[in-house]
């Protein structure tokens, strides 16, 4: 049986068959992420020629590192492909995403993107969005009552204000990350729209009708594709 590790690998390097020469591709951000960069840089050497467009400061350095060629959205007239990982996916597709705190680049680009594969270990697959803390990304200024609005809609039994390493963690925009607690979203649609009406509130970590594809790595080896639109 393969270790975590090795399955977010098989995702990232399975992935890596997606990406064809001469294009340019949105890049998400995270540990499964990690092994596509690894593996695209591998093939860079050999010859593929590609431009990536980083959704955080993360994935920007790993693609330099890996001698990728790297763009900002603002040069690019068209994505048609953006492929990035899941801290949950639902049946239908529907994602929650931010665990790594790069949420608000990582849903521009997918928001922009003809095509958004999401690869992952299949310990990601739910049948209900919500166990996993949602990320809600704020500004600095008033996240306390930002924080108690987000309470106040009852949806969320508890929200967290997001600490690394004992400081609060800042994401590559100068933000706040707030972590929901909500344990079943039973309206992602509806969440996501009540906690866009808070003001303060940059960007929520649902990505609703995004994901057009899965590719979901098991711990025996075995890689599934599921089509979602
Ligand atoms: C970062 C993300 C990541 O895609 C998500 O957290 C999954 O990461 P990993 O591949 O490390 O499990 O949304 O903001």
């Amino acid at each position: 049986m393969l270790s975590q590790e090795e399955i977010k690998k098989q995702a990232g390097v399975y992935a890596a068959d997606f990406v064809k020469q001469g294009t340019t591709i949105g890049l998400g951000t995270g540990s499964t992420v990690y092994w596509l960069i690894d593996e695209l840089g591998q093939r860079v050497k050999e010859g593929l020629e590609i431009v990536i467009v980083p959704t955080s400061a993360q994935t920007a350095q790993l693609a330099k590192q890996a001698n990728i060629t790297v763009s900002s959205l603002d040069r690019i007239e068209r994505l048609f492909l953006t492929i990035d990982g899941a801290d949950e996916i639902d049946p239908k597709g529907q994602l929650i995403k931010g665990g790594g705190g790069a949420l608000l680049q990582e849903k521009i680009v997918a928001s922009v993107s003809d095509e958004l594969i999401i690869i992952a270990d299949n310990s990601k697959l739910v049948h209900q969005l919500g166990k996993f803390p949602l990320p809600v990304e704020v500004i600095t200024f008033g996240y306390k009552q930002v924080r108690q609005k987000i309470v106040d809609t009852g949806f969320c039994k508890e929200v967290k204000l997001r600490e690394k390493n004992g400081e609060y963690f800042i994401t590559d925009h100068r933000h706040y990350i707030l972590d929901c607690y909500c344990e079943k979203i039973a309206d992602a649609f509806l969440l996501n729209d009540i906690l866009h009406l808070i003001p303060g509130v940059v960007e929520t970590g649902l990505f609703i009708d995004m994901a057009t594809k899965a590719i979901i790595a098991y711990e025996d080896g075995k890689i599934e594709e599921i089509a979602f639109r």
